[in-house]
């Protein structure tokens, strides 16, 4: 990993940094180790993966617990206020264990660290944090560790940048069968509830040779499974030169050669087109599967949220897709107790889920995030009658599942085996395109391969089979 990839001959006096950080590792600890936490989406796992690489350019080896580290670096998320309750008692744990370790640094990144309230906080009241950056900033890394080492005042790199995109940072993935990529970044919708445009910045795409490049490496490197990422992946293109648009993307993702499947999240119901539908019936390396988020079932609340669409827009999509894709599934995210939410806003929630009969459903209770408009308004309705609410709407999508999933039995479905399963010896574990899971009896040598199972029994978190 610490060899000089494009990223650095492109920019010498990173690797130079890199080089001295290196060194001075080696004069300052035995092996210097580093515990990365990552919170929140996969876009925060991919920026992981790239500190990760940058972190092993420097000659840091990866440590299990911050007990074991000489850095702990925690990669935050701002999503929800309970996220952020978590970053800060688990940065204050770490204030005893620093105490113990001569030498310990602690550095936070992260969605979080884009909020100028955050950051003032930690200056204020966690005088141990040496080193602060943002999500525009993870080349400096180098930088700012070099100094810190040598003994300058704690580092703060707070977002002065325009976000454009650093190619060829090196990277450290996660496993050897999925793979995520990021073909966007940042977000340019503004729903009222959600502090990512505000923390991740302007929408902006990849480039198409450079996320085709890296798929082909991927590919032939053994993946199985590429999820492409965006906040919005059905805007991909915009801005960039020439006419590319994310369906163009996926016929040319499709055409690249090798046995793989292809992912891809999040998908904006207000920019899901006829067009993409039919695109991805034909292109076969694409999953069959939609994660559409809806938020909610009332056109009210949707207007309220500023999501462009309304419920009658969102189920002709969904009429669509099973036109053009017969074994078609969904998921989608729902809040619950967005402000001046009502029972009949509720309800209206409950009889879509009802009727779209979601394989999965990620469910939220609001939660208000300074700075965005929802943060205003008024909000009457108590915490306890969301959380009966929240309940409710879990036992309807946990009765619909099981439906779902006891309708699965007796057919033969193709999982990617990712591993070795929770049902015992001789149990492996896949996911289906749907990407439910599966568990099965195999052999280690189905690891990473595409299996054929058919399904003899389910629960709600599992489906249970043999090989077909
Ligand atoms: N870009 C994606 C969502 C990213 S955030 C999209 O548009 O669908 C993931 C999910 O977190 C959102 O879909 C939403 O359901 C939830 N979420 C975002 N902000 C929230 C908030 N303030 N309170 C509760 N849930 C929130
Ligand atoms: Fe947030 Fe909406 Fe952007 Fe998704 S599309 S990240 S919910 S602002
Ligand atoms: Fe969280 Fe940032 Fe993702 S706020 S959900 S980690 S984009």
């Amino acid at each position: 990993m610490s060899e000089k990839n494009d990223f650095y001959n492109k920019n010498p006096q990173i690797w130079e940094m890199t080089e001295r950080v290196k060194k001075l590792l080696l004069e300052q600890y035995h092996h210097p180790a580093v515990f990365i936490k990552t919170y929140g989406c996969q876009q925060n796992v991919s920026d992981g993966e790239k500190i990760k690489g940058l972190l092993a350019s420097m000659g840091y080896e990866f440590a299990d617990s911050p007990e074991n580290a000489d850095l702990v670096l925690f990669n935050t998320c701002a999503i929800r206020e309970n996220a952020e309750v978590r970053v800060f008692g688990n940065v204050g744990a770490l204030k005893p264990i620093k105490s113990r370790r001569k030498g310990m640094l602690i550095a936070l990144c992260g969605c979080m660290m884009q909020q100028e309230i955050v950051v003032e906080k930690i200056k204020k009241s966690y005088p141990y944090v040496d080193i602060v950056f943002g999500t525009n900033a993870l080349q400096q890394l180098p930088e700012m560790l070099l100094r810190r080492l040598s003994g300058e005042k704690r580092q703060f790199d707070l977002d002065g940048r325009d976000g454009s995109i650093i190619e060829d940072l090196p990277l450290c993935r996660e496993e050897g069968i999925k793979a995520n990529l990021p073909i966007m970044y940042g977000c340019d919708n503004f729903c009222s509830y959600c502090i990512v445009p505000y923390v991740r910045g302007r929408e902006r795409s990849r480039k198409l040779e450079k996320i085709l490049e890296e798929s082909r490496q991927l590919v032939d490197t053994g993946y199985k499974e590429i999820t492409l990422l965006g906040q919005n992946v059905n805007s991909y293109g915009k801005g960039l030169d020439g006419s590319v648009d994310f369906s163009c993307l996926l016929e040319e993702m499709n055409r690249l050669d090798g046995d793989f499947r292809i992912r891809f999240m999040t998908s904006h119901p207000k920019d899901c087109t006829e067009k993409l539908i039919q695109t991805i019936a034909r292109c076969e390396k694409v999953y069959p599967h939609f994660h559409l988020p809806v938020q909610s079932g009332s056109n009210r609340i949707l207007k309220q949220m500023n999501r462009h669409y309304t419920i009658e827009k969102y189920l002709s999509l969904i009429d669509l897709a099973r036109k053009w894709i017969p074994d078609v599934t969904f998921s989608s995210d729902i809040i619950v107790g967005f402000p001046g939410e009502i029972r009949q806003d509720f309800e209206d929630t409950l009889s879509l889920i009802r009727q779209v009969r979601y394989h999965t459903l990620f469910t939220f209770i609001y939660s208000p995030r300074p700075g965005t408009k929802a943060a205003e308004m008024e909000d009457p309705v108590p915490a306890e009658e969301k959380s009966a609410w929240f309940q409710e709407l879990l036992d309807v999508q946990s009765q619909i599942r099981g439906e779902i999933q006891e309708a699965m039995i007796g057919q033969t479905v193709r999982v990617l085996a990712d591993g070795k399963g929770k049902s015992g010896e001789g149990w492996l574990s896949g996911r289906t395109p749907a990407n439910d899971i599966v568990e099965f009896i195999g052999t280690q040598e189905q690891i990473g391969n595409f299996v054929d199972v058919k399904i003899d029994r389910a629960l709600n978190w599992a489906l249970f089979g043999h090989t077909a």
